[in-house]
């Protein structure tokens, strides 16, 4: 729900129509922003949990209806074993510390991936997240744990090919996880890597793709801010030849 008036949105150089609907984040260099500064990996989770807080108050704030975090992917799961506990400590508290404050800005949290290969305190904070927040009409958080985009594409194909064969683009865009969220308009990865990592195959199809240096830890509301910048600048034309700035 945008706190923002016109006038405030014109004072960071935005339009409320050229806001991106749907934001997807690929959220990397916790790792490199800890040991740059000669801490373990695990302050760079902290650090980048605290960013997590932030961006999900600036998009909600700036009027944005979906964001959809990568938090873990199915690759994850590769990491040594003691950051793998640390990452679901870091999940439980942030749910611990930060489930009203969302309840209360009419977040609704939703978890996209496999849930069932987390601890089973991992799954039951995550879904009391869930239940709680499941009426809420403000922003909706997706946030992408164990997730693979190939993975959510069999998926979702499997369920609509059981319900129907000749199940046509809509009938399987409907099976996926994201379906409440629609296609995603803008893609933002940080940390200074220029790839997709298996994220949102099928959402990114027109996705404007946004790639910063900036690592996670330090990714604040002014770069969120920057990227809608530079997004709302970009001529989206979805194929055809009209010019169609992002809306
Ligand atoms: C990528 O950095 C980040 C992750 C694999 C985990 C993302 C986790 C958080 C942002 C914190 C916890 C999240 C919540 C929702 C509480 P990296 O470790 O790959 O960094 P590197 O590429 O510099 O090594």
């Amino acid at each position: 729900m945008r706190k923002y008036t016109d006038q405030q949105m014109k004072a960071f150089g935005l339009k409320p129509e050229r806001i991106p609907k749907h934001v997807a984040i690929v959220m990397d260099g916790n790792g490199r922003w800890a040991t740059s500064r000669g801490l373990p990996r695990a302050a760079g989770h902290r650090a980048g949990m605290n960013t997590v807080k932030e961006i999900i108050r600036a998009a909600s704030d700036l009027g944005v209806e979906s964001l959809t975090l990568y938090a873990f992917s199915t690759e994850n799961r590769k990491r040594p074993k003691d950051e793998i506990g640390i990452l679901c400590s870091l999940l439980i508290e942030y749910f611990n510390r930060e489930i009203e404050e969302m309840h209360r800005n009419g977040v609704r949290v939703k978890a996209i991936g496999d849930m069932t290969w987390f601890p089973t305190a991992v799954q039951e904070t995550v879904r009391n997240a869930e239940i709680k927040t499941a009426n809420n009409t403000g922003l909706k958080v997706n946030l992408a744990l164990n997730y693979g985009a190939r993975a959510e594409l069999v998926r979702a194909m499997r369920l609509a090919f059981a319900e129907d064969p000749e199940a046509d683009e809509s009938a399987i865009a409907q099976k996926l996880y994201t379906t409440d969220s629609g296609d995603v308009d803008l893609l933002i990865r940080t940390g200074g890597d220029i790839r997709v990592s298996n994220f949102l195959l099928w959402q990114i199809a027109y996705a404007e793709l946004y790639f910063t240096d900036v690592r996670w830890p330090d990714f604040t509301m002014d770069e969120l801010v920057n990227a809608f910048r530079d997004f709302a600048g970009r001529d989206r034309r979805f194929g055809g030849l009209k010019s169609n700035k992002a809306k």
